[in-house]
């Protein structure tokens, strides 16, 4: 059966990839042209144009592609630049021995495989972060910035109202074939250099055409710890069902007890048709899309919440 899952925040890409899978396109490519539209869409404010930068007002994208029949797996962060960043990660899958390229590396073989250098950097982002710098910095720092340590105001400006979202595309094509892309500007006035879990196979997504499918959004500082994604694959290898796999990794995501802890939404699928949205500890109403090829259309459902 025909299936996508994603975030709520897929909307400008959900219908073209619903579109291509109901044409028979394969659901790797069928998912990235979809992402593609949402990294590309100023609206949204959590990945692409419409995203947040780093603390020095310069845009990085994470992205993280993985077929769960080959497992094959390609993924970027930290890049430049570069529109769309999920296709970028495609192009590491399909053209290099490597899994993850980062930073300049990522960007070189962006213009290598025909990527413009794009303006990625939205004015109204722009007007956000200096505002919110100048909140946090001294008259000493404003003056010295960027030469100054960030360190120091990395704790201070962590902004939860700017969230550690992501747009995570969960698919499965006509041929049973699973896959997943993700794709995020990550955490607002982040560190520059910082990973997310968006590319990072294992944390922010995973997918095994055999058993299933996981990806994560929000805070990927705690499902990189946990290896949520593959644990949630691993327990459906292991016989557990969806509802039990998913029940185990936000059991492994509670256990934690130091370091940042916020919200985490897992989206995940198995093998058989059935799929589980959950939002664990996110104080806002989490919402997702999904269809499978029995119904008219893509519907806009609410993930089950579940607090500490
Ligand atoms: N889950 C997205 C991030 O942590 O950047």
């Amino acid at each position: 059966m025909k299936m996508l899952l994603a975030n709520a925040e897929a909307w400008p890409g959900f219908d073209t990839t619903v579109d291509l899978l109901k044409q028979g396109g394969a659901g790797i490519d069928a998912m990235v042209s979809g992402i593609a539209r949402v990294e590309r869409e100023a609206k949204v404010r959590s990945v692409g144009y419409g995203g947040w930068p780093n603390m020095l007002g310069e845009m990085e994208f994470d992205a993280g592609v993985m077929d769960g029949t080959t497992r094959d797996v390609g993924a970027v962060g930290a890049v430049p630049a570069t529109l769309p960043v999920s296709a970028l990660a495609h192009e590491v899958m399909k053209h290099l021995p490597h899994v993850m390229l980062t930073g300049a590396g990522a960007r070189r073989f962006a213009s290598e495989r025909g990527f413009a250098l794009d303006e990625v950097l939205h004015p109204d982002s722009k007007r956000v972060w200096w505002e919110r710098l100048q909140k946090e910095m001294s008259p000493e720092q404003l003056a010295a910035f960027p030469d100054i340590a960030l360190a120091p105001l990395s704790n201070a400006i962590t902004d939860p109202e700017r969230v550690r979202d992501t747009t995570v595309f969960l698919g499965r094509d006509g041929g049973d074939n699973l896959g997943v892309v993700t794709s995020t500007s990550g955490w607002a006035w982040k560190y520059p250099g910082r990973l997310g879990d968006s590319p990072i196979p294992g944390a922010g997504f995973y997918a095994d055409s055999r058993y299933g499918a996981a990806a994560c959004t929000h805070t990927g500082e705690m499902t990189m710890r946990c290896g949520t994604s593959r644990s949630i694959v691993l327990a459906l290898r292991l016989g557990h069902s969806l509802a039990d796999a998913v029940e185990l990794a936000v059991q492994e995501l509670s256990e934690l007890k130091t370091g940042f802890l916020a919200g985490v939404v897992i989206h995940a699928m198995d093998a058989k048709g059935n799929h589980q949205v959950v939002n664990y500890r996110c104080d806002d109403e989490i919402r997702y899309w999904y269809w499978d090829e029995r119904m008219a259309a893509p519907e806009l459902r609410v993930a089950t919440a579940i607090q500490p």
